[in-house]
């Protein structure tokens, strides 16, 4: 029987009936699997240590280093800690690293005022990691969640509503003070509307036109976060994130939000979490010609890590398995917390 098949790359798609009576030969698609060296001939996606962006959490004080029971493997780490992680990390050819502070709960408060301050946390870290290794490309999240008494990502007027625009103010604020610490790539979390081309221009307007904006353009409302927000000691007074994170039933949506994050002047798109939004990668990724990042996010980790530890598969294999599969949906950056585990395997 003949067959028509569909091929198609990223610009066009091609067609070609293949007939194997004409050919009069069997299709053996094995011979490209035969060995290993064929095998990496053929191979058609690879993981580089250039993809990964690794998260840090940091907390007060020195040589500090607290586990996460929900995230067996990752430690919160003193700033200093912090300094020596991100070298080993840079040593091993990662290119970037993403700063998330842990706040002591009395600096947290219902305007977030800690998220700008210029000597917290955050600020000092980003100022000594740069200092220390200025070819690093580091990143911070820019959303109001680690600083508000309330655990949202943003300013609640009276009836616990997310304000949109008060929260705007807040996130410039914090991008600024950001790049004055010397950031690299501010990545606005937050889901606000308005908030990229906002950003964009107060970073302008002070001379930062070198900082660039990692937008998380894509973030939906998933149950994946929870060991994050373990790790980062926030909790959620009241309410859920639903009125300003996506709905996982909408796909475009998330298409719509990333044109808006693009023509506000976002750098880079991201889609998050990673491994149930593949589809969402792949969309976008024939929609847009920036770069895309995926967040393979806290849950994703600690799923495959209880199982590992259970012994009912092998962990750091099924990281390089799902982080091959998120950059063969389409993505140039993977954010996660497998970035050792999946290191040893390059
Ligand atoms: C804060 C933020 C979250 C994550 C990254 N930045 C949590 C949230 O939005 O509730 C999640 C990361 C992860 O689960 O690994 N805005």
């Amino acid at each position: 029987m003949p067959f028509t098949h569909t091929f198609s790359n990223k610009s066009k798609d091609f067609s070609m009936t293949i007939d194997p009576r004409i050919l009069n030969l069997p299709i053996r698609l094995r011979r490209n699997r035969k060995s290993e060296a064929i095998r990496k001939m053929v191979q058609e996606t690879h993981l580089t240590p250039h993809d990964l962006v690794c998260p840090l959490f940091l907390v007060e004080g020195e040589k500090k280093h607290i586990p996460i029971a929900s995230m067996p493997g990752i430690e919160r780490l003193s700033v200093d800690l912090a300094v020596r992680e991100a070298k080993e990390l840079h040593d091993r050819g990662v290119q970037s690293i993403v700063l998330f502070p842990v706040l002591d709960p009395q600096l947290k408060s219902a305007e977030a005022t800690e998220a700008w301050n210029e000597n917290g946390l955050l600020a000092r870290a980003i100022r000594e990691i740069k200092f220390a290794l200025p070819n690093l490309c580091v990143m911070a999240d820019v959303a109001l969640d680690p600083y508000t008494s309330h655990g949202h990502d943003g300013i609640a007027g009276e009836n616990g509503e997310i304000l949109n625009d008060a929260t705007i103010d807040c996130l410039i604020q914090m991008s600024l003070m950001q790049a004055r610490a010397g950031i690299d790539f501010v990545a606005p979390s937050d889901m606000m509307d308005g908030r990229v081309g906002a950003i964009r221009e107060a970073l302008d307007d002070e001379g930062f036109q070198g900082v660039g904006i990692m937008a998380y353009s894509a973030k939906y409302a998933s149950s994946l976060y929870g060991p994050f927000r373990e790790a980062v000691d926030v909790k959620l007074n009241f309410g859920d994130k639903r009125t300003y994170q996506m709905d996982p039933a909408n796909s475009r949506e998330a298409l719509f939000e990333a044109a808006l994050d693009e023509e506000e002047g976002a750098d880079i798109l991201m889609v998050k979490p990673a491994s149930l939004y593949l589809d969402i990668i792949a969309k976008l990724r024939d929609q847009t010609k920036r770069p895309i990042a995926a967040y393979h996010v806290s849950g994703e980790y600690s799923m495959v890590m209880a199982a590992h530890q259970a012994g009912w598969l092998n962990g750091p294999k099924v990281f390089h398995e799902t982080l091959l599969s998120i950059k063969r949906a389409g993505a140039d950056l993977i954010f996660t917390y497998a970035a050792k585990q999946v290191l040893d395997q390059m």
